[in-house]
This record gives structure tokens, sequence and C-alpha cells, in this order.
């Protein structure tokens, strides 16, 4: 992933936001010690933002679409009140063996339900309301995920996306890629919804934050 902000300002930042709890430090070294694209997670600038964004919307029930190692998983949890949950969709089982280590050291871990398998099936499984979503999985899956969780949302829900600039690829035309090409659909597809206003957030690799219109 390139950087879209300089690294300066990005730790300025960081020291200038809600701190990184230090079970989270911990699975971000972790994982940056031993998985393969360690810069996935989105570590503690996005994490601080999704921490906000579970208070803000006062948030009980969580869904999150790609959970890999579990480090935004971990920071919805320790963001919600008590008798609030996280469901996250996982496919990768190296993945989620990490994610269950920190899961059952963190306090807050028993918040925290992981579903196996493909998002998409999982998702056809849930009930709703959920007060937030959070996509960041396989990309050419986003339309997908983002139809389907309008089903899910509250009607104060908040749906966040992430990695909607995709590093600066969401600008070429045609686009790069299968995955490039997807994120430029879902943000069209997004900013002309009449349900819903939304805002792409220039945080990290851009998050899009969306809220049904009314
Ligand atoms: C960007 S990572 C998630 C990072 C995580 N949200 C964090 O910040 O800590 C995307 C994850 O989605 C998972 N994934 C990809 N396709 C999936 C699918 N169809 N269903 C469920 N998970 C999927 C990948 O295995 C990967 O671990």
């Amino acid at each position: 992933m390139e950087k879209l902000v300089s690294s300066e300002i990005e730790a300025y930042a960081e020291r200038h936001s809600m701190s990184e709890s230090a079970i989270c430090r911990a699975l971000r070294e972790e994982t940056q010690r031993t998985v393969e694209y360690p810069q996935m997670v989105v570590g503690p600038l996005e994490g601080a933002f999704l921490k906000m964004m579970t208070q803000l919307v006062g948030a009980k029930r969580v869904l999150e679409i790609g959970m890999s190692t579990g480090y935004s998983a971990l920071c919805f949890a320790e963001a919600l009140p008590d008798d609030g949950t996280v469901i996250t969709c996982e496919i990768n089982e190296q993945s989620a063996a990490v994610a269950r280590r920190y899961f059952a050291q963190a306090s807050c871990g028993n918040k925290i339900s992981i579903r196996m398998g493909p998002a998409l099936d999982t998702m056809r499984t849930l009930t709703g309301p959920f007060d937030l979503i959070f996509i960041d999985a396989d990309k050419t899956n986003y339309l997908n995920y983002y139809r389907r969780s309008l089903d899910l949302l509250a009607p104060d829900g908040v749906i966040l996306i992430d990695n909607v600039l995709w590093s600066g690829e969401v600008l070429k035309q045609p686009p790069p890629d299968e995955s490039t090409a997807a994120i430029q659909e879902l943000n069209r597809t997004v900013a002309a919804d009449p349900r819903v206003s939304s805002v792409l957030v220039t945080i990290r690799d851009g998050i899009l934050v969306i809220r049904r219109t009314g």
C-alpha cells in the first residue's frame, strides 16, 4: 500500500489522537513480524478513528467484514460498552488463530465473535440491526458487501468502507486491475445513491463514511 499522507504527518496525527492500547500495540507488532502483508491492519490512527466513530454512533452491535489478525476488531471491542458485541468475518484460518490468541488475553475479547467462511455467505445468515458496519475484505465484493450492509444497518447506523483510495489507483482510467475497477464502481455507486449521504475521508488509504439520508 502506498502512503498517501507523509509518514511525518501521520506520526504527528497519531501522537495527537487517542493512544493505542498495549494489547493492540502487541498485536500490531506481532502482525508486522509474522504476516505477509502486515499493512493490511488499520494501525493506530485509523484504529483511533474507528473507536471514535463507535462512540459517536453509540454503537452496541458492530459487524466487521475482514478481520485479519483482529486489530480493528479489538479497537471496536475496546470502544463498545460492556454489553456491546462485534461479529467479525474472516476466511483465513492462520490469521484467525492469531486473532483468537489476542482476543483470549484482552479484557474486552469476550465481546468479539468470529465467523469463519466467505463473508457474503455469513452476511446472508445474520439478522440486523447493526449500528456500525466496517467493510475491509476482498475489494471485488465491495459493492455486494455495501448492498447487504444496507439491509442489516440500523436506521441511525453508519457504514465505514476501508481502502477506497486504493493507494491513489482510483484516479487511473482505465482501471489497471479488477480491484481498482471494483472500488471505483463502489465509490460512484455510493456517491449517486439517494438513500445515503457519504463523505470520503482521506485518513490512511481512504475511508468512506456512509449514513442513511433522512
Ligand atoms: C485488510 S484485511 C482486514 C484487516 C482488519 N480489518 C484490521 O484492520 O485489523 C482483509 C481480510 O479479509 C479477509 N478476506 C478476504 N476475502 C474474504 C471473504 N470473502 N470473506 C471473509 N474474509 C475475507 C482476508 O483474509 C484478510 O484477512
